[in-house]
């Protein structure tokens, strides 16, 4: 079976066209990054005018690189929510009308579950229960992915941040420290040259559970450089990368010891950080757990994930109804 999959969701135009839900085909990703740079964030009606621009093309070349037509695929699928409405509301349009004149099945999908789905993709043999550490720049939540009774997977919520999401403190020092947007690369790149244990940024929630709180830090980091200006900025990013990562890890590894899982795995924009990965990677072989580390191209948002999803939620619940709205804050099904 294969679907094309639409995801339009923030600031990245994404088509893709993916096989059974495991096999990519194609992937395109057209980023509108520049475009929002001069503004230091994404700009909502910036972001829906853009991806109009770019959609038709992205779609054309995922289906040509995929070496399909519309007669050869199954379903079309597009992100339904969370995002900025404006966004979600033209790559929603543009599947179900694609879906409409081609007489195929529409599958609405929610973002948070394709990033779930993404370790799938380049893991098939994923076992469950599985920890994910879920950070994106909206969201920032650890999950236990079991399998339900009646068959499939279930997504229990352990922990979330009760502030900020981790991308969004990323990206809101890196504004602070004037290092610009996207956030979380520029300061991963200013933190290459610093020192980690320069400061002793606070650790938000510590040993609290598995809850997060990130506006503590980034206001500690303001106060910080308020006091001490001459510091230099790659100790000051080597250190709040590294207290972020720390609370993360922490909690990560204390819930997956907590339900016994098999595996942890990360998801989202953050989960490119350079940083983090290898932390997960050294706590899960010292504690003899699986480390499901997806590549950075499907941590960040892509379409590929969302093709993954639909396939499963096609198998699972059907076609999504063509009149069922976009939803910002549409939540993730947890049990
Ligand atoms: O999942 P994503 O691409 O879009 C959302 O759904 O939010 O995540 C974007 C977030 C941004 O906040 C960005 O600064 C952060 O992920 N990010 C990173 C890195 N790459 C992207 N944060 C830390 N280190 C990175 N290398
Ligand atoms: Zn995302």
């Amino acid at each position: 079976m294969k679907v094309l999959a639409i995801e339009t969701s923030c600031d990245e135009t994404a088509a893709a066209v993916v096989e059974d839900g495991r096999k990519v085909l194609s992937s395109v990703v057209s980023s509108q990054a520049r475009l929002h740079a001069d503004f230091g964030g994404v700009v909502p009606e910036v972001a829906s005018r853009a991806h109009l621009e770019l959609l038709g093309p992205a779609v054309a070349e995922a289906l040509g690189r995929a070496g399909v037509s519309s007669g050869d695929l199954d379903a079309v699928a597009a992100t339904l929510g969370p995002g900025l409405v404006g966004s979600l509301l033209v790559g929603a349009s543009a599947a179900k009308a694609y879906a409409w004149s081609w007489g195929l099945p529409f599958v609405g999908v929610n973002h948070m579950e394709g990033h779930l789905h993404a370790a799938f993709l380049e893991d098939p043999e994923l076992s469950l229960p599985t920890v994910v550490l879920l950070v994106s720049g909206g969201h920032t939540m650890l999950i236990c992915m079991q399998k339900a009774a009646l068959g499939g997977v279930e997504y229990r919520l352990l922990g979330q941040t009760v502030d900020d999401a981790a991308g969004e403190a990323f990206d809101k020092v890196a504004r602070f420290l004037g290092l610009g947007y996207p956030g979380g690369p520029a300061i991963e790149r200013a933190a290459g040259s610093g020192r980690p244990d320069a400061i002793a940024f606070p650790r938000g929630l510590a040993g609290q559970g598995y809850d997060f709180s990130f506006s503590g830090l980034k206001t500690a980091v303001v106060r910080y450089m308020r006091a001490n200006p001459g510091t230099p900025i790659s100790d000051v990013a080597a250190s709040f990368q590294e207290a972020v990562v720390d609370v993360l890890v922490a909690k990560t590894r204390e819930a997956a010891r907590e339900v016994s899982a098999r595996a942890i795995c990360i998801g989202g924009g953050v989960a490119a950080n350079t940083a983090l990965r290898t932390r997960v990677e050294q706590v899960c072989r010292e504690d003899g757990r699986a480390a499901f580390i997806p590549s950075r191209a499907m941590c960040t948002d892509n379409a590929a994930m969302i093709g993954a999803t639909a396939w499963y939620r096609l198998r699972t619940d059907g076609p999504t109804p063509l009149g069922t709205p976009v939803d910002p804050n549409l939540a993730l099904p947890l049990v």
